[in-house]
């Protein structure tokens, strides 16, 4: 599972324009400041090869990143930016439903979600969307490394509590992994698990 090469192959505005060829791609799904673009970034180990910001709707298109020359990373807009202007909030879910709907060769989502806050609803019901649209999913807990979280619970407490509301909507859990794009936690782990999707 080890990466030896990246590139950035092109930013697409419609799932039409994505790349045509039968590479597995895994696509980096979340709420707006989840720490989408920092997750590649740290897995790759290339600090700024996809653009990451303090402030929420940095990504705005559908980004391939190919690694390995064989599989692709696709890093995507975040969801629930409560600033965005309506037109592009509904530019977010015809662009991107569109794109989850017709790429085959899509293996797998990992759905981003932020372990130092409580459980959000937009979250869950992105988990339950794509689930009642068969689309597998892997929960990837980021920011597993703040532990000072102002008048809340840490992020293993909140991980917990966001388990317990998808255990009501999903038969079997998906897959989950702790992640820091700080600490690296979870790294090797992850990428282990995408090697293993890869070969099914
Ligand atoms: P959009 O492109 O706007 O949807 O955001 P994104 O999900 O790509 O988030 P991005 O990677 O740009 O990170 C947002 C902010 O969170 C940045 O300030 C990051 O430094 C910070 N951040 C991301 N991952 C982590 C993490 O694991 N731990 C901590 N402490 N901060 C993180
Ligand atoms: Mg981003």
């Amino acid at each position: 599972s080890r990466i030896k090469e990246v590139q950035f192959v092109k930013s697409s505005a419609r799932a039409k324009d994505c790349p045509r060829d039968d590479r597995p791609e895994f696509a980096v799904l979340g709420r707006s400041n989840v720490g989408k673009s920092s997750l590649i970034n740290s897995l790759v180990r290339k600090k700024e090869i996809a653009l990451t910001s303090k402030k929420p709707g940095k990504t705005q298109l559908i980004n391939h990143f190919l690694v390995n020359k064989s599989w692709y990373l696709v890093d995507l807009p975040g969801y629930g930016f409560a600033k965005a202007p309506e037109a592009s909030k509904t530019d977010w879910s015809s662009f991107t439903k569109g794109y989850f709907l017709n790429r085959s060769t899509l293996v797998a989502v990992l759905l981003l979600i932020d372990a130092s806050v409580p459980p959000q609803k937009i979250d869950l019901d992105c988990a339950n969307w794509l689930g009642r649209n068969n689309i597998p999913i892997t929960f990837v807990f980021t920011k597993c490394d703040k532990m000072k979280v102002a008048k809340g619970k840490r992020p293993d407490e909140n991980i917990r509590d966001f388990q317990e509301l998808i255990r009501q909507h999903y038969k079997q859990h998906p897959p989950w992994i702790m992640t820091s794009s700080v600490t690296g936690l979870g790294r090797d782990e992850l990428l282990l698990h995408m090697s293993q999707l890869r070969n099914y």
